[in-house]
């Protein structure tokens, strides 16, 4: 088995997680298959062989009935569910909205769908369940009461949390993942900013379970800062997990290779994470490209986790005293230059 990518000098976790969909078959929105699609409990030992630590699963991916199963075939490639999340996007009874549904039939099978998401991440031993509410939102305007929706957000997580709880949880979190746009034209929870709010008006005795999942490339279709969107969830003591990949501008999600379209601003993120001594886990959200042939599909986890060793070495060696004289020196183009030179000078 080749060697598990580790994070020197990191608190916490220091294995790398990554999704089972990111080795996906090549399907895009205008195209079918250019793969055959592996079934995902085999999908685990790819992972672990690109040197991935903890593995992330939607609940349409790895269903509550194979928990064990999905157990067993980890812990015999030494993998550990990092993430587990109920998909609210798939299924098309979720096409109008999962909580935020006009429907209380679909919203109640929403909350149970979340519910057995947290049974699942117990069962697994996964820290974190992560919520992408992908389907809440609007195409057309006036065809939802954004207030009434939003309050509707608020009384589906309030009642997760107290599931959660009633369980004994204190093992597991929930992270709420922000995104603009896609596959709605317009989400809810579009920003790190609306999601710290939603937590803001939740019950207080369940605040503390929540958290955020940034995800790099989704702050960047947003045409927002990913570090400074880090920053906000630190400084809120709620970074519980955080997604990295790419993204070329704002355009659809591409789920590029981390530290492909913009090393010098990764090259600071992990500065920022290394400084706050950020514990959780860092997982990678990429997609396989529908041109990688089968043979290469591992090739978008190995240039990620080969990306970010790198980078994550180059940030230990940034000398923060240098960077501290030039901000009180304010220096702010020297800034620049000396992560440029951190990151390509030899
Ligand atoms: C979907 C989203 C991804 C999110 C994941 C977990 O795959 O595309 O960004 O992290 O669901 O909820
Ligand atoms: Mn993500």
């Amino acid at each position: 088995m080749k060697k598990k990518c580790v994070l020197p000098n990191k608190p916490g976790y220091t294995g790398i997680g990554a999704g089972v969909w990111n080795i996906g078959p090549g399907i895009d929105p205008f195209g079918g298959p250019t793969r055959p699609a592996i079934p995902f409990l085999d999908r685990l030992p790819i992972l672990a062989e690109a040197g991935i630590t903890f593995y992330e699963a939607h609940d349409s991916e790895i269903p509550f009935s194979q928990a064990e199963e999905a157990k067993a075939r980890a812990e015999a490639c030494g993998l550990k569910c990092g993430m587990y999340t109920p998909s609210f996007f798939a299924d098309p009874i979720f096409k109008d909205g999962a909580m935020t549904s006009d429907d209380p039939a679909i919203r109640k099978l929403a909350i149970e769908n979340a519910k057995r998401a947290v049974d699942a991440a117990l069962l697994l031993g996964a820290p974190t369940v992560v919520f992408w509410n992908g389907r809440e939102g609007f195409d057309f305007v006036l065809a939802k009461n954004g207030q009434e929706a939003f309050r509707k957000l608020i009384d589906g997580f309030n009642e997760v949390a107290e599931y959660t709880d009633s369980r004994g949880a204190g093992s597991v979190r929930l992270a709420i993942e922000p995104k603009p746009n896609e596959p709605r034209a317009n989400m809810y929870l579009a920003t790190v900013g609306e999601v710290l709010y939603l937590i803001s008006r939740l019950d207080p005795k369940y605040r503390h379970l929540f958290g955020v999942n940034p995800e790099t490339a989704h702050s960047r279709i947003a045409g927002l800062d990913y570090i400074w969107d880090s920053e906000l969830c630190l400084e809120a003591g709620k970074l519980f997990h955080i997604h990295l990949n790419s993204q070329d501008g704002q355009r659809y999600d591409q789920d590029l290779p981390f530290g492909y379209t913009e090393p010098l601003k990764d090259l600071a993120l992990l500065v920022v994470l290394q400084d706050s001594a950020y514990e959780g886990i860092i997982a990678f959200d990429v997609k396989a490209p529908r041109t990688d042939e089968p043979k290469d599909i591992a090739d978008i986890l190995t240039v990620s986790l080969q990306n970010l060793v790198w980078l994550w070495e180059k940030a230990l060696n940034v000398d923060r005293t240098i960077l501290r004289k030039l901000r009180e020196e304010r220096r702010n183009t020297a800034i620049g230059g000396y992560l440029g030179k951190c990151l390509y000078g030899s």
